[in-house]
């Protein structure tokens, strides 16, 4: 018998528990004073349930419940020592991190359920960031697939081989905005763009959820972190941010109010303070926002030790911490274990109040019981299913589709009459020059969960493979342990590769970083190609000139994020951004090199010429003296031009795309109205092909400074050649609202233009105009305290 059977709940599904010697109580507690949600976690069954079991838990039991703890690493796998294991027994502890496969977790979860006091099952957290065992591109780069459905699929295969594993809950979407390259966490999301990372960060959400989070497939997705991370100053992780009320919610919130909408079951709080507050201390984000105004019903987890970290910005000692940290509304604890270790006795003295402990168990278990833990507590995984589902044929056949859909064509130059890509399929000779080619390592990119390097596909691998006539050899050039040293090294395999340079037909060279030069604490000074590698690509694309004039040099990059590259997109015959693809980058690769895929990517960051302009990105503002190269007065550098290398949204094909005939559906409207607009796209190349059309849009005059432009639609068109489609965007007042002075969300009434094009640096324009007065959307949000 459950105790969901023993709450009076009916359950179709499995009967594990031992016999209860006691009967659950139904009591009416703090269900009351909970704010609503519409995130479904807050239903009638799991309140009941929660609110029954509260009525049973000992304090202890409950400062249990709030924490989570990692498992340790063994040879094999993860571990649970045995003081690990009598906590689960003793009611001690409520989720590890970190513990997954079928074995492990089934035995730590049948101590829970079976040996604790309450029998209430464990929940089971792991980063499951782009793949569990089937590596996808990482998710800077999906996002320049632009490509929600892969999104998607990606999550909701990394969500079927994780559940099989015993995993519940994976942290993950990144949702953060980032607009300074030096921050490595930038690899961990969709770059620089509000509109982008809300329709990827609800993407994400669904493929993890699924349509029912208590399918043994679904896991429960968290939204990070919570909030503007990715403000770091000056690039550095985990450092101050400071933003103004007004650009935290037109930039770096709406993501997080996307996975919401989507229906995310978990957030977690962002290292950094915001303004002088640290996030896990937060309680007009994590409760003004998050529950009241948000409505959000599922949980709230710490990140690692942050709770902890508290100390460190200077907020108290480790009660204050703790309390501060539930008082801001953060349920679970990660890693360290303040609440386990200093809350009871403040409960039991009345300085912390009891309902505040509750209200968090509650949330907790609540979305145990979303998860269907109660009712099965293994949730299906086996040894079985992880032999069936993990690292499947038909997965990497997905993980080769999407990273396709990733890489992005940066130039394309005519050498000797011809596009330089896609590369002629007689050649005779091939030289792949550079240590990333071989890097399989590199290939899965960060936080790659159980990824292997040995399951990976490395560039030259790919390459052999698809061109198994051609005589392929390899230098790495510069030794990839000095991919990291600054400064020009002088080495023997220079030579090498400058010999391969002039023998060969055609020449790879693979640069970029290494897959852990990105990621968390991978901050750079310099976002320029590490170590000897430019050195390396000068000499080889000398040699290879010196040899035959028209002789093609293809650089392919990999890395985690966007890097000032100037030179090789000045001096090659292409250059492509391959980023980091996971288990099938060089299969993929090759598809597009090979010309068997058109490329279709795009760039969801804008890329800097020199480090010293980040951050940079296109929705920027104006200012008072926009940037021009006319005269000296205005906002520019002298030492450097100020426009991006490559814009934001940029990404070639090998066939040619036109816009035509915008058309608007109307010319004035009012502030609650919407428009139309239609636009001709036209396949102008010789070959088929897939173009992400784009639609920026800009408020010509307003209360406050609006951007210059901001992304407000995007579509996937494939046309053979000279077809055409007409693609059309709707746009609404949430299209054209923003936060006025007063910070409500309104419509004001005036000029707006739009692009249609290619990019941020579309020039297909039209107008339109708002009539009648102020439309207020929402009166202002909580205000920032
Ligand atoms: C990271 C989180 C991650 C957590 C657990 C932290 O250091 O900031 O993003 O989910 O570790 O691994």
């Amino acid at each position: 018998m459950s105790i969901a059977h023993d709450c009076g709940i009916q359950s179709t599904s499995h009967r594990y528990f031992m016999p209860l010697a006691f009967t659950l109580v139904i009591v009416a507690s703090a269900s009351a004073q909970r704010p609503p949600s519409d995130t479904g976690f807050a239903n009638r069954r799991a309140t009941r349930l929660a609110d029954s079991l509260l009525a049973l838990m000992t304090l202890e039991e409950k400062l249990g419940q709030l924490t989570q703890t990692p498992a340790g690493f063994g040879q094999t796998g993860p571990t649970v020592d045995a003081g690990g294991e009598q906590m689960v027994r003793d009611g001690k502890l409520g989720s590890f991190l970190n513990l997954y496969g079928a074995d492990v977790t089934r035995r730590m979860q049948r101590i829970a359920v079976e040996e604790s006091r309450l029998h209430i099952p464990l929940i089971l957290g792991f980063d499951v960031i782009h793949g569990m065992r089937t590596i996808f591109p990482v998710p800077l780069a999906t996002a320049g697939s632009f490509d929600s459905s892969a999104a998607a699929r990606a999550a909701r295969i990394a969500a079927v081989e994780a559940t099989a594993m015993g995993v519940h809950w994976t942290f993950a979407p990144m949702v953060d905005i980032a607009r300074d390259a030096r921050w490595g966490r930038i690899v961990e999301g969709a770059g620089e763009d509000p509109y982008l990372g809300s329709v990827m960060a609800a993407a994400q959400v669904r493929g993890f959820q699924g349509d029912n989070l208590r399918a043994p497939t679904s896991v429960l997705a968290t939204m990070k972190h919570f909030a503007a991370y990715g403000g770091a100053e000056a690039g550095r992780d985990y450092n101050v941010v400071s933003v103004s009320e007004r650009d935290l919610w037109n930039v770096y919130l709406p993501p997080f109010h996307a996975a919401v909408r989507a229906g995310v079951g978990a957030v977690m709080p962002s290292f950094n303070e915001i303004n002088g507050t640290p996030s896990h201390a937060n309680d007009w984000l994590l409760t003004d926002v998050l529950r009241k105004y948000w409505h959000f019903g599922g949980m709230v987890v710490s990140d690692w030790s942050a709770i902890m970290e508290l100390m460190q910005h200077g907020l108290g000692d480790s009660v204050t911490v703790a309390t501060r940290a539930l008082h801001a509304g953060v349920d679970m604890e990660m890693s360290s274990a303040l609440y386990r270790n200093k809350l009871a006795t403040e409960v039991r003295a009345g300085r912390v109040p009891k309902s505040l402990v509750d209200s968090a168990v509650v949330h907790i278990l609540r979305v145990k019981a979303a998860l269907g833990l109660f009712d099965d507590p293994y949730r299906g995984s086996s040894t079985e299913r992880e032999r069936a589902n993990i690292l499947t044929a038909e997965h990497r056949k997905a993980a080769r589709e999407i990273a396709r859909e990733a890489i992005v064509l940066l130039t394309n130059r005519t050498v000797g009459g011809a596009p330089a890509l896609p590369l002629r399929r007689d050649l005779r000779s091939l030289a792949v020059i550079g240590a990333l080619a071989v890097d399989s390592a590199s290939a899965l990119g960060a936080w790659h969960g159980i990824g292997r390097k040995e399951d990976a596909v490395t560039v030259l691998d790919g390459l052999r493979r698809a061109l198994p006539n051609v005589a392929i050899s390899y230098a790495a050039g510069v030794p990839l342990d000095t991919v990291r040293v600054e400064g020009p090294v002088s080495t023997p395999g220079i030579t090498e590769a400058e010999q391969l340079a002039r023998s060969a037909d055609a020449i790879i060279l693979v640069l970029g970083e290494t897959g852990d030069m990105s990621g968390e604490a991978a901050s750079r000074t310099s976002v320029e190609l590490p170590g000897a590698q430019l050195q390396l690509a000068q000499a080889v694309v000398r040699a290879a000139r010196a040899s035959n004039p028209t002789k093609v040099v293809i650089a392919v990059l990999m890395n985690g994020r966007p890097l000032a590259v100037q030179w090789l997109a000045d001096s090659t015959s292409a250059l492509v951004e391959s980023w980091h693809l996971g288990v099938e980058h060089g299969n993929a690769l090759a598809d597009i090199l090979l010309g068997d895929y058109a490329p279709s990517g795009k760039l969801p960051v804008s890329v800097p010429r020199v480090t010293g302009q980040l951050p940079i990105y296109y929705n920027h503002k104006n200012t008072g003296r926009p940037p021009s190269e006319r005269e000296k007065w205005n906002s520019k550098y002298i030492d450097a031009p100020w426009t991006p290398l490559f814009p934001f949204g940029h990404g070639l094909s090998y066939t040619t795309f036109g816009y035509t005939n915008l058309r608007l559906s109307r010319s004035t409207l009012r502030g609650s109205d919407s428009v139309t607009l239609t636009v001709d796209l036209t396949n102008t190349g010789k070959r088929a092909g897939t173009e992400v059309a784009q639609l920026y849009l800009r408020d010509d005059a307003a209360s406050v400074t609006r951007p210059v432009r901001e992304l407000r639609g995007f579509h996937r068109v494939t046309l053979q050649p000279g077809q055409s489609e007409t693609v059309s965007f709707r746009l609404g007042p949430d299209d054209f609202a923003f936060y006025d002075r007063d910070m409500r969300r309104v419509v004001e009434p005036g000029g707006f233009t739009v692009w249609v094009g290619e990019s941020s640096a579309a020039t297909l324009e039209g107008h339109f105009t708002v009539t009648g007065g102020v439309t207020v959307l929402a009166p202002a949000p909580p205000r920032f305290r």
